[in-house]
């Protein structure tokens, strides 16, 4: 596999609809703010309608969704190699970040180019230009990868005008003595139309649980631990999101939490 990753190299997509697609698909839930409550209540689970993006309400909605039809095994192995994230310190969190677009019937990946959040949004690091490692080439060909993309695709084409995501590739380790942030910024919003956190693995880990706010100083909306195959998909505009920190619980080996976070738009620097 060559190292340099070839600029706006396209992987072929199926014929298939969106519409067509979502009905392959055996996602077992979506819920929206709405309904949580009631369905926690009842102990129930209800199944994706197929129209499901179409009928999601990007203002009030949020999504949450266990991709059941993805197969994790051929994605875990490409985050063991991820490059330490060189703005925070304690190397407990490791990253790649590559953009994406549809054009036509293929996905497409964009130049590789930079990050940038302004310090409204995120006052850790906010203001500074940063520069990630793109993902790996023969992650990015894999089925499974597609499938997830494709999905947050899907929530984009209806919830946001520009045609860009951000696949930020992202582990966070810890170990007895030293816990592992994956939101150092606190409560945030990320400053983008949509936002998706898919989890991929969490091993010898406790906590981690993710939060949606209305607002900074309310009190969540959704309390969450993300499991492998789940995804949670939010107006970033409406809700506030915040995970809170692992902790390893085995003395032996640290303890990790994979996840790819979603954005659309990509957040590119200014010109
Ligand atoms: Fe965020």
């Amino acid at each position: 596999m060559p190292n340099s990753v070839p600029q706006n190299s396209e992987f072929e997509r199926s014929d298939l609809t969106i519409s067509d697609r979502l009905k392959q698909k055996s996602a077992s839930f979506i819920s929206t703010s709405e309904h949580l409550g009631l369905l926690k209540a009842r102990g129930e689970k209800i199944m994706l309608p197929s129209s499901k993006t179409l009928n999601f309400n990007c203002l009030t909605d949020y999504a949450l969704e266990t991709l059941n039809s993805v197969n994790l095994d051929k994605i875990e192995p490409f985050f063991d190699d991820l490059p330490a994230d060189p703005y925070l310190e304690g190397n407990y969190r490791f990253r790649r970040l590559s953009r994406f677009k549809l054009s036509d019937a293929s996905l497409v990946k964009l130049p590789h180019d930079r990050l940038f959040q302004s310090k409204e949004y995120n006052p850790l690091l906010g203001n500074i230009v940063r520069e990630y490692s793109e993902l790996d080439d023969a992650l990015i060909e894999l089925e499974d990868f597609k499938k997830v993309l494709l999905e947050f695709f899907d929530f984009c084409q209806v919830c946001s005008a520009p045609n860009e995501v951000a696949v930020h590739q992202i582990r966070t380790v810890t170990s007895v003595h030293e816990i592992g942030q994956p939101a150092p910024e606190g409560i945030h919003r990320d400053g983008v139309d949509l936002v998706g956190i898919f989890c991929i693995n969490r091993e010898r880990i406790e906590g981690g649980e993710t939060y949606l706010y209305k607002s900074k100083d309310s009190k969540p909306i959704l309390t969450k631990i993300l499991n492998p195959k789940e995804f949670l998909v939010f107006n970033d505009h409406k809700f506030f999101h915040f995970t809170s920190t692992v902790k390893a619980i085995s003395s032996q080996k640290k303890g990790i939490r994979d996840v790819f976070v979603f954005t659309c738009p990509g957040l590119l620097p200014p010109e």
